[in-house]
């Protein structure tokens, strides 16, 4: 039959690259007066609207979103955890004491299939409201959270990344789980859902202190029989977990050397984090593929560190941004890019506002290898976006208003926005918010 089509007409932005610390003008499109056409939940035709507007059919109707009203690609979210949604904003702790007061017990109600599936709705609705339309999600330990949150997004018809964590030692009985185990369920996991739709699996370590060398050895080994597969954990965090993964691998000279060990760096791997690593170890991580999820109110919420963006840069070091909620204070990119400029200004670095825009979108795309599929309005993408509205609060309106330049708008976006800008979120070109 003829393609299902729909138009929308308003501001749109969008990346064909990292602009980089000097705002290169060849890496985004940024149209005044832009049109997006979609055909059956894909990208058929982006441009100008005095271009596009003659070629539609004389009877669709087009969307108008108004001058006020920004299109661009749905937010990327590198690295979250769905079972911590309910702890958000606890403690006023560092992290291994966070892990044990608040995390851990949360954690272990989702060996419950009804609340998996409960929080995950919830979850996504949550994701939904601030624009986020991909996220790379870690599950809890047992694999019914895994089938909780699958069955969710896929009823959505989400783009997701998950996985069940791998957990077997330095943590209570109640989330934990044995190095066979969290073999078979993750072979059984990934079988069952990866590829499904518009799913993927993660093999998901927690962090090198809670698994055994049983433990890393296997998750190495089916990372090897699954090429596609991601692989997703956390690497320097805080001083005293790297002082406890130094005790507990004695025989490694450093934090990046026990996952090197096992096989866990490679493309398709994120580690969040990465805040205290040598040069040496950025550079390596960054050669074998992998990425940093930078995750700035994390970090600062949990007193962890810095992010070190000149130095990543310098190694080769892919990054993209991430919320880390529970650690994370917000599920909201515009916060998150907000923190993540204060993080790289409280270190004589530069984050611009349009490099801020390219890692929540495009650069998010890139780290996961899905640059193909989402990211940007490249014809054939899935028409995954969001509608920002700037008249949604007075100051913004107002500090909007007030200048005529991009570079200055997106700024006051992302410094001023949160999900009370996110006026709508489409997935597969359908609106999915009331
Ligand atoms: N390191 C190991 N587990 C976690 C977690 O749940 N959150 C954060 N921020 N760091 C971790
Ligand atoms: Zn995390």
């Amino acid at each position: 039959g003829l393609p299902s089509l729909s138009a929308h007409r308003g501001a749109l932005l969008h990346f064909s690259g990292d602009p980089g610390p000097d705002d290169d003008a060849t890496a985004y499109q940024y149209l005044e007066d832009g049109l997006l056409l979609i055909a059956d939940g894909r990208i058929a035709a982006c441009g100008p609207a005095a271009a596009l507007l003659p070629t539609l059919p004389r009877d669709l109707a087009v969307t108008q979103h108004g001058a006020q009203r920004l299109l661009m690609p749905g937010f990327i979210d590198t690295h979250i955890h769905f079972p911590q949604t309910d702890m958000i904003a606890s403690g006023g702790r560092q992290l291994l004491d966070w892990l044990n007061d608040y995390t851990f017990p949360v954690e272990a109600r989702f060996a419950d299939l009804a609340h998996a599936r409960d929080v995950a709705s919830f979850f996504v609705d949550e994701l939904m409201r601030n624009g986020t339309t991909t996220a790379q999600v870690f599950c809890s330990v047992h694999a019914a959270s895994v089938d909780g949150f699958f069955g969710v997004v896929r009823e959505r018809g989400l783009r997701m990344i998950a996985g069940k964590v791998l957990m077997d030692r330095n943590c209570p009985d109640s989330v934990r789980d044995t190095a066979e185990s969290g073999e078979r369920d993750t072979r059984a996991l990934i079988e069952r859902w990866h590829g499904v739709d518009r799913l993927a699996y993660a093999i998901t370590p927690r962090f090198a202190p809670t698994s055994t060398e049983a433990q890393l050895d296997s998750a190495g080994r089916i990372a090897r029989d699954h090429p596609d597969v991601y692989i997703h954990s956390h690497l320097a965090e805080n001083h005293g977990e790297i002082a406890w993964v130094r005790q507990l691998f004695p025989w490694s000279a450093g934090y990046l050397d026990v996952y090197e060990r096992y096989g866990l760096l490679r493309e398709r791997a994120t580690y969040a984090h990465c805040l205290h690593l040598s040069a040496d170890e950025r550079r390596r991580l960054g050669a074998s593929g992998a990425c940093a999820a930078c995750s700035p109110t994390s970090n600062l919420y949990l007193g962890s560190g810095l992010f070190d963006f000149d130095a990543s840069d310098a190694a080769g070091l892919r990054y993209a941004l991430a919320t880390d909620v529970g650690g994370g204070t917000s599920f909201s990119q515009l916060r998150t890019m907000a923190e993540a400029y204060k993080v790289a200004q409280m270190q004589g670095q530069r984050l611009p506002a349009l490099r801020a825009f390219y890692l929540a979108t495009l650069g998010g795309a890139r780290a996961l290898h899905l640059q193909d599929r989402i990211g940007s309005f490249r014809v054939g993408n899935e028409a995954d976006f969001i509608v920002l509205d700037w008249s949604t609060t007075p100051l913004m309106q107002r500090r909007i208003a007030a200048t005529q330049r991009l570079d200055e708008k997106l700024l006051a976006l992302m410094m001023l926005g949160d999900d009370r800008l996110v006026a709508q979120t489409y997935i597969l070109g359908q609106a999915v918010l009331p």
